[in-house]
């Protein structure tokens, strides 16, 4: 999927807001200034969420209650180690029921559940280029209600 520009990425993140669901867990993949963020930040306001959606850097989680759901906006970019991952109990997020928006998960590797969905975004001469995919039928639910 082509994503000229900003308002592009937004248009796609207020899209993908309506079909999230419970327990879904969605990758973000992509290099620094992909558009992880940006899209994360239109898909909660998509949901009616009216304050700041800030990257959550050095916080590594933000939460969220939006549009009657459960939101938790990863980034794992400074992540360090498993011990960390308990101290924060970052386990107990991924409960089936919040919907977990994972920016960096490989840098959390094999501690970050399985994605349901997977959004790629690539930086290319002309915006951004976005590939989703489904990993699980709940993950092929949510795209085919996009
Ligand atoms: N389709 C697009 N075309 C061009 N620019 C875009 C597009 N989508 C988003 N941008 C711009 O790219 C930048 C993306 O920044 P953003 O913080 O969302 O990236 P990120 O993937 O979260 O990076 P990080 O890995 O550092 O967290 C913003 O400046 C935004 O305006
Ligand atoms: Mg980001």
């Amino acid at each position: 999927m082509n994503l000229p520009d900003e308002a592009a990425t937004i248009a796609l993140g207020a899209r993908l807001a309506r079909a999230l669901r419970p327990g879904l867990v969605v990758w973000l993949r992509g290099d620094l200034g992909a558009g992880k963020t940006t899209l994360v930040r239109a898909l909660l306001h998509g949901l009616g969420h009216q304050g700041r959606v800030k990257s959550p850097t050095y916080t590594l989680i933000e939460p969220y209650q939006a549009g009657g759901l459960e939101l938790r906006h990863f980034d794992l970019y400074r992540f360090q180690d498993e011990s960390e991952w308990e101290a924060a109990g970052f386990r107990d997020e991924f409960d089936g029921h919040n919907i977990c928006l994972v920016e960096w998960p490989e840098m959390a590797q094999g501690l970050v559940p399985e994605a349901d969905v997977e959004i790629g975004l690539q930086i290319v001469p002309h915006g951004r280029a976005a590939r989703l995919r489904a990993y699980s039928e709940a993950g092929k639910r949510c795209l085919n209600a996009l």
